[in-house]
């Protein structure tokens, strides 16, 4: 049986997560909206980059450490939120937060998470992140966030791009629910994918674990149409930013508009993101966004790079263009639907010793070296 350790990069953990997952699940992970350009984007647009290299430099004793927002975080990158992830493997959230804490690499914890607030504060050694979607009920919110702050997550991110839910169509095809429902278009994939099955026929019934409203069995799309605000605006907004104590970060922002926009309700920083490409498809790549943004909020504001991040030279190109940091969900959602905990622990492994390769190539000795001196526009 393949395992992790026989992963060399973060699409051999994608090829393994394709093997061991039922199709629905891994659909739901690896899919986006429409017809998926923004998803293609994302990554490929890192591609159109080239780096260019420096000889000879002393590059000993890498410095890769960061501080975000007053938060320090000894790796330039983090788990960024993530839905349901007992979905994927029956240890979900638990995992992620257990291999995050092992690599002192911060993790997030989404609204829609299968594992609560608490569970998973007592697994997470390190910074985390709060997630929080705009729901219609601002008492709901409100008691999430005081859930939160006792149980010490460290800081709040308001995700802003998911007013509706994307459209999803492997979902849809797949019809997926959650739980999950094993229908009988569904058979062969279960018997097919025996480890993922029973997991799921074992452990206790998945569900949003926050919420007491979630009776389940719709559809995400359904569930999300029915509990968010379509009418919120940065009212609301500057609204939460003040439930919580602590920095705080917009998420889902493309326009460096939008990026003032936040500061003046009083966010730290920004998490320059497109879901993923799972809301708008065809907007604009997160790599592409993040130079004016950066320009329009000058040198000082926290600007995190979210979406399309596969290779330790991704983490490179997003710095060196003025992010202090990047997120993502897929690498490590595919070392968990792949492998569980030891899967998790792979991907940010795998990402952080290319990142360490990376920079010993490019001749940059720390993360605060890492200019637009090491990036060109290719022509193609
Ligand atoms: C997400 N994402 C997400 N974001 C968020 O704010 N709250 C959430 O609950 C979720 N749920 C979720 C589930 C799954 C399966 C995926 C793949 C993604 C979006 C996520 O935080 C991030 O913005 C994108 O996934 C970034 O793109 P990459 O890194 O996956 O390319
Ligand atoms: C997703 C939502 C739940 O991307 O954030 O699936």
């Amino acid at each position: 049986m393949a395992s992790a350790q026989t992963c060399f990069s973060i699409a051999d953990l994608r090829d393994l997560a394709k093997r061991r997952a039922h199709k629905m699940v891994f659909d739901y992970i690896d899919g986006a909206a429409d017809d998926e350009v923004t998803l293609a984007r994302n990554n490929g647009d890192f591609s159109d980059i080239s780096l260019v290299h420096r000889a000879l430099v002393d590059c000993m004793d890498l410095d890769l450490s960061v501080s975000l927002a007053g938060l320090d975080l000894s790796l330039p990158f983090f788990c960024g939120p993530s839905a349901g992830n007992r979905l994927f493997h029956k240890d979900g959230e638990r995992a992620v937060a257990r291999a995050a804490s092992a690599l002192d690499v911060a993790c997030s914890l989404s609204t829609l998470s299968s594992v609560s607030i608490e569970d998973f504060s007592a697994e997470a050694q390190g910074n985390t992140f709060f997630q929080l979607y705009v729901w219609k009920d601002h008492g709901l919110v409100r008691e999430m966030l005081a859930r939160a702050k006792a149980a010490g997550f460290n800081a709040m991110m308001l995700t802003v791009d998911l007013a509706v839910h994307g459209n999803r169509e492997r979902d849809w095809h797949n019809g997926l629910t959650i739980p999950p429902v094993i229908r009988p278009k569904q058979v062969w994939q279960a018997l097919s994918k025996p480890a993922w099955t029973w997991d799921y026929l074992t452990s206790p019934r998945i569900g949003y674990a926050n919420l007491s409203s979630h009776s389940g069995g719709e559809s995400l799309f359904d569930f999300v149409s029915k509990q968010l605000d379509q009418s919120f605006t940065w009212q609301e907004a500057q609204a939460f930013r003040e439930m919580w104590d602590g920095p705080a970060f917009i998420k889902g922002v493309v326009h460096p508009d939008d990026g003032k926009r936040a500061l003046a309700c009083g966010y730290d920083g920004v998490i320059v993101s497109n879901h993923g490409g799972r809301q708008l498809d065809t907007d604009i790549s997160p790599i592409r966004a993040l130079p004016a943004m950066r320009e329009q909020l000058g040198a000082d504001v926290p600007i995190v790079l979210d979406g399309g991040v596969r290779r330790g030279t991704d983490i490179i190109k997003a710095l060196c263009f003025g992010a202090n940091a990047v997120s993502f969900a897929r690498p490590y959602l595919f070392g968990l639907a792949g492998d569980g905990e030891a899967g998790v622990r792979r991907a940010l492994w795998l990402l952080k010793d290319e990142l360490e390769r990376g920079m010993t190539l490019l001749g940059a000795k720390s993360v605060k070296d890492l200019t637009q001196d090491f990036v060109q526009l290719s022509v193609r």
